[in-house]
């Protein structure tokens, strides 16, 4: 009926009937259907309908009742165009609808026509319990421009399987069927689940088009490893698991995470200072920059805008992270101190506390004269240094401690003498592998106006305990500032 009502409309009826129903999201059959609802609700006093996105109350529906362990999509009800491209995965492309329902997911499903000599629209239809769309010149469909609708009316596109010839198309920019004529009209996120033969998934081809599609902001998911559906083929090229493209989905899906430290310039530093000796040696220490590291990536998720000073390290900057390389103690001061001001300073290189008083200008000559005397003169503290600081100071200062014995004690000595705000405190005795290694277990000393209070965590790795003290850092934020 809501069909019959809109071919009868006037022209510029038709025009604004179109722009309200896009802007709602709806087809305009939909949008008629709202319409009339309204008009008969406000007759009779009732409000009148939400856009789907604020009306519409997570639907439980049969799937999800006989799989509550699932955990649902964030959205009311997240609406997900599934696209199945023409290869022999595409079997599992039904097991996937299944498993994205599960989640409460609305599934609309196209089918290529390559698809279809795989699976049916029957089965399709089915399994997600709507129509399933296979032309473009469909006119049906075509008569409120549906590739339009399928491409926008959703909150995500998921292609499984992705086979060599779709990446090629999208990466390309085509639109000569109904799949790639919504990728390519489309705003709303894709997740490709690439499925191929070995040779295929790494041909020059499709390694141009991967990397093409990754920079137009596509995501993928797999393909894993394994064995292939063609007899004794093994390789990588095998879709991920319904199941993982799910939880793809999902993690695309899920609103941003939290971000307590927007708008804090954070400063930290990391790794070991090499100190000269001569033009080719210098004196060092097994600092690896692992935990500082962690800090910045941490630190950038939580949305700080992070500078990170960083000794001599073979460690890859985290992204969005402003990484300057420094080599000795006395670079590394000089580069904090044209980083500030910031708000929060956490120092967690292993900076050496001496170095050679007077650096040969030439290597050193083995000679008759025997090993030559080393000099040591003590270098700038630079925790010391920013933490005294009277003008500029950073308004939270968080120094390390890495001891070998009486770590409390020393680790309170430490926060006396240098006059931070917070310790990090950790034993690096050989025997914890703490050096180098990829876990940590440390005790956070915090000294308020009247009170040292100490905070022992069990042993994590390097990221947990660098995302608990970017927790610990937002939460002391926001109180100080509430
Ligand atoms: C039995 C069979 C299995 C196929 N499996 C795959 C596959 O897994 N991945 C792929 O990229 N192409 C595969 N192809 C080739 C595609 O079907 C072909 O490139 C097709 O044009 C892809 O269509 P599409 O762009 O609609 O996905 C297969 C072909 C046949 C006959």
């Amino acid at each position: 009926m809501a069909n019959l009502t809109i071919r009868k409309l006037d022209d510029a009826l038709k025009a604004e009937l179109r722009q309200r129903a896009a802007g709602n999201g709806r087809s305009m059959e939909d949008e008629v259907r709202v319409i009339l609802r309204d008009a008969v609700h406000q007759r009779h006093g009732f409000a009148p309908s939400l856009p789907q996105d604020q009306g519409a109350s997570p639907k439980a529906g049969p799937d999800a009742a006989s799989h509550g362990h699932h955990e649902a999509f964030p959205s009311p009800q997240a609406r997900i165009t599934l696209i199945v491209g023409g290869g022999i995965a595409a079997y599992k492309a039904m097991d996937l609808i299944r498993r994205l329902k599960e989640r409460s997911a609305e599934v609309r499903v196209v089918l290529t026509k390559a698809a279809q000599q795989f699976v049916t629209p029957l089965t399709a239809s089915a399994l997600s319990h709507q129509r399933c769309y296979t032309d473009l010149f469909d006119p049906q469909s075509e008569f409120d421009a549906g590739h339009i609708r399928l491409a926008r009316d959703c909150d995500l596109i998921v292609v499984a399987p992705a086979t060599a010839d779709l990446m090629a198309k999208i990466a390309g920019g085509h639109a000569d069927d109904l799949a790639t004529a919504i990728l390519l009209a489309t705003n709303r996120p894709i997740l490709l689940a690439p499925a191929m033969n070995p040779l295929m998934w790494k041909n020059p081809a499709t390694r141009r088009n991967v990397d093409q599609l990754r920079r137009d902001g596509v995501t993928m998911v797999g393909p894993n490893a394994g064995e292939m559906a063609e007899r004794g083929e093994a390789g990588t090229g095998r879709m991920a698991e319904p199941i993982e493209i799910a939880a793809a989905a999902q993690a695309l899906l899920a609103p941003p995470p939290p971000r307590p430290l927007r708008g804090k310039r954070v400063l930290i530093t990391a790794g070991p200072t090499h100190e000269p000796i001569d033009p080719v040696r210098y004196i060092a220490n097994r600092s690896s920059g692992k935990q500082g590291y962690a800090i910045a990536a941490a630190a950038v998720q939580a949305g700080a805008e992070v500078v990170l000073i960083s000794g001599p390290v073979d460690l890859r900057a985290p992204a969005g992270v402003t990484l300057t390389r420094v080599e000795s103690a006395r670079d590394m001061l000089a580069a904090v101190q044209a980083a500030l001001p910031a708000d929060i300073a956490i120092f967690a290189a292993a900076v050496a506390d001496w170095r050679v008083a007077s650096e040969g200008g030439q290597k050193i000559k083995k000679g008759a004269g025997g090993p030559p005397p080393l000099q040591l003169t003590e270098n700038p503290d630079i925790l010391a240094t920013i933490a005294r600081l009277a003008d500029g100071r950073p308004p939270l200062v968080i120094g390390f401690a890495a001891e070998t014995e009486n770590l409390l004690d020393n680790a309170r000595a430490k926060l006396a003498r240098k006059g931070c705000d917070w310790i990090v405190a950790n034993d690096v005795s050989p025997a914890t592998g703490v050096m180098g290694g990829d876990r940590n277990t440390v005790h956070l000393l915090m000294k308020s106006a009247d009170a040292i209070a100490v905070e022992s965590w069990p042993v994590m790795t390097k990221d947990e305990v660098a995302s608990a003290l970017v927790a610990r850092i937002a939460q002391a934020t926001e109180l100080h500032e509430s």
